[in-house]
């Protein structure tokens, strides 16, 4: 079977490179020139392990290949995978654009049976929106299915992910969609949740809401851990190893971030909107996650009396280690409120790069962290990169104005770090 994987961000190229692997004719499609040039001389446009490796394998043994030219590209599979982006609206709801773009590009070009099996996170009902898109740009009538099979993969371990999965979701109306599906992934060991579009379409939501309400759950209780002098780790320990709840995503910190939880939660809530439906639970989630950044934020400027005049290194830019995507996350949060407060902000990230309008300001990115703490006030650490867990702390804490260490992410061990010296406050722990 030969594979069409319509968009080549970081879903659409892990998706096309595991399809490969697997053993199928893989073709990538992306209307971006630069993006199918790079990737065809064997690069990957972002940052995650073990992507470039495969993707050279299979360039080599060409069972890949990229292109722009849709139509083509459209003639020639015997499926689809939508894999395009779905950026968010500035009122939460979901940018169908690029869906639309691809699905009567399908209309256009197919000229027989297609199956068409929608990856990217879309709302609920959108299947049936793509078949419509797919039938009203069709020059005469030819036969297609629409499938829905989200995608559960994490950035910083997508290859994991992706070939050893929790399970794989498959929303399909009829029987041979559903076989046809199943075929691709027939070489996956995981249980298969076979179900509506619909039903599959929500079930993605419905996971990023939950894993964000976990993460907001903790994170609401370490403020109050704060409070009572209580170590909000031991707490996630405590109740984690109940089965029930679970010992993941219970880390507390200065918030989730990345391209999916705030964007997943924003849609859903938007969807809820619509269907006049209310998710209480879910807003405050939201609004747990957009504040907590200030909770450590707060307790530095009563530390330091301020922030103006103070010199302050912010260790960590990408919203997770082992990527250097920064969307949405709280560190870029946290650097706009030290700047509009007159801080002179130092940064650091291993790979992960400052946004555009966050370059222009007038703050100094560092090449080592050594170099962001010198002479600095107060050290904030706001991505758990390993990197940093082993850095030469007495070494910083010499180098440092005041040695006064924020640990966003809970990374540090509190008793070594105050035993070194150092003023140390993490989220619900001292
Ligand atoms: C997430 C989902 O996990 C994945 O299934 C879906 O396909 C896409 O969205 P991703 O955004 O790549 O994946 O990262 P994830 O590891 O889930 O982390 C998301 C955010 O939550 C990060 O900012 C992380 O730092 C934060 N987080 C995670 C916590 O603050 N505490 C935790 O305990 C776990």
């Amino acid at each position: 079977m030969n594979i069409l994987v319509a968009g080549t961000g970081y879903v659409g190229t892990t998706t096309a490179l595991v399809l490969a692997d697997m053993g199928w004719n893989v073709t990538g499609l992306d209307p971006d020139a630069e993006k199918i040039r790079t990737l065809l001389q064997g690069s990957i446009p972002f940052y995650e392990d073990g992507l470039e490796e495969l993707l050279r394998k299979h360039l080599q043994q060409a069972s890949i290949r990229f292109t722009t030219d849709a139509s083509e590209a459209i003639r020639q599979c015997d499926a689809i995978f939508i894999c395009v982006g779905t950026p968010p609206l500035p009122d939460g709801s979901v940018d169908m654009r690029y869906i639309r773009q691809i699905s009567e590009e399908i209309g256009r070009h197919a000229d027989g049976y297609r199956l068409v099996i929608v990856k990217s996170t879309v709302p609920v009902g959108t299947h049936a929106k793509v078949a419509e898109w797919i039938r009203s740009a069709q020059p005469s009538p030819h036969p297609f299915d629409v499938a829905s099979n989200p995608e559960f993969l994490r950035e910083g371990s997508a290859l994991a992910d992706s070939f050893q999965p929790d399970r794989v979701v498959i929303g399909a109306d009829g029987e041979e969609a559903v076989q046809a599906v199943r075929k691709l992934y027939a070489s996956l060991n995981c249980p298969f949740v076979v179900t509506t579009p619909r039903t599959a379409e929500m079930i993605k939501y419905a996971s990023n809401a939950f894993l964000a309400t976990k993460i907001s759950y903790i994170n609401e209780l370490a403020r109050l851990c704060d409070s009572l002098d209580i170590d909000v780790n031991e707490i996630a320990r405590g109740i984690g190893l109940d089965p029930r709840i679970g010992a993941l995503f219970l880390r507390a910190g200065i918030g989730y971030g990345g391209s999916c939880f705030p964007k997943d939660i924003a849609g859903l809530l938007q969807t809820a909107r619509e269907n006049g439906a209310r998710l209480g639970l879910l807003e405050e989630a939201a609004e747990i996650n957009r504040t907590q950044y200030l909770h450590l934020l707060n307790k530095a400027r009563v530390r330091l009396g301020g922030f103006q005049g103070k010199t302050v290194a912010v260790l960590g830019l990408a919203f997770k280690p082992d990527t250097d995507d920064i969307r949405e996350a709280p560190s870029l949060r946290l650097i706009r409120s030290l700047l509009s407060e007159n801080a002179d902000v130092r940064v650091h990230d291993p790979i992960a790069k400052l946004p555009p309008d966050l370059a222009r300001q007038p703050l100094t990115s560092c090449g080592t962290p050594e170099e962001a703490a010198q002479g600095a006030d107060a050290v904030f650490l706001c991505t758990e990169w390993k990197a940093y867990r082993h850095l030469d702390w007495p070494g910083i804490k010499s180098a440092m104005k005041q040695a006064n260490l924020f640990d966003g992410r809970n990374m540090m061990n509190a008793d070594h770090m105050k035993a070194m010296g150092f003023y140390y406050q993490g989220i619900g722990y001292r």
